[in-house]
């Protein structure tokens, strides 16, 4: 079973003739231990996909399903414990939260899920371990440089037994040898059994992944199989930033 599954997924904002149609039936699986790269022109919709996959966002028609729940089909309150337990999100502008420590701020989805605080602490550790930050457990992220903080936002990502990791432009600022890292520690995460969305403008951050969707004006133009290049699909996409 995909741990992903966007059926026929339309996402429009707004009405009428300024209406935006950020997504255009976009159909897409993603299974246990797959990393899907999604590539494309800025506004193509890739945050858009990731925002539904993640149940941030709800398609305008279409179905987004994550480990057999449509989600569209959960109350609110479902839908927030689908979002806590099941998906770790990394953003694109990482969204620590300054008053807390990397510990806290890792902890934070299990907490508000109501485990218990000596269980949070334990497995917050654990993910900061994961991407070799444990001895900054207790520093806040102004103490921090911009990678310590985002392998911070990975480590809140892979907390606990999170089945669906989405990052959107994980790399962002770092430098190119941080940015490996980060893809490394995602990859890592993916082959122990997860499955990987990441939203990426770099082909060198895409192959990384098993395969490589390109979006444009919202609909899957294309897809690549781990033997194409992405650098070669990217030659025959007019518009697309490589
Ligand atoms: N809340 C919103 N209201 C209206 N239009 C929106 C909204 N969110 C996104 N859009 C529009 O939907 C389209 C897709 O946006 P999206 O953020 O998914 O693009 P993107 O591929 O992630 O771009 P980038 O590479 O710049 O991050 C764009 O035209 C954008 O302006
Ligand atoms: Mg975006």
């Amino acid at each position: 079973m995909s741990v992903l599954e966007l059926r026929e997924v339309y996402r429009t904002h707004g009405k009428g003739e300024t209406a935006v149609h950020a997504l255009r039936g976009v159909t897409l699986a993603v299974a246990p231990g797959e990393f899907v790269a999604v590539m494309g022109p800025s506004g193509s919709g890739k945050s858009t996909l990731l925002n539904l996959a993640g149940g941030l966002d709800a398609p305008t028609r279409g179905e987004v399903v994550v480990e057999g729940s449509v989600l569209g089909g959960l109350n609110r309150k479902q839908l927030a414990a689908v979002r806590r337990r099941r998906v770790g999100y990394v953003f694109q502008d990482l969204n620590l939260l300054p008053s807390l420590t990397a510990a806290e701020n890792v902890a934070l989805p299990l907490e508000l899920d109501g485990m218990s605080l000596r269980k949070t602490r334990r497995h917050a550790i654990a993910a900061l371990e994961e991407v070799g930050l444990a001895d900054l457990a207790l520093r806040f992220p102004d103490e921090m440089s911009g990678g310590q903080q985002q392998r911070v936002a990975i480590a809140r990502a892979l907390v606990g037994d999170r089945r669906l990791v989405l990052a959107d432009e994980p790399t962002g600022a770092l430098d190119s040898q941080t940015g490996e890292a980060v893809l490394k520690l995602l990859r890592a995460r993916v082959d122990a059994g997860a499955a990987g969305v990441l939203v990426t403008h770099e082909a060198r951050h895409a192959a990384w992944a098993d395969r490589v969707v390109f979006l444009r004006d919202g609909e899957i133009v294309d897809t690549s199989g781990p033997l194409v290049q992405p650098e070669e699909l990217l030659h025959n996409v007019p518009g697309v930033r490589a």
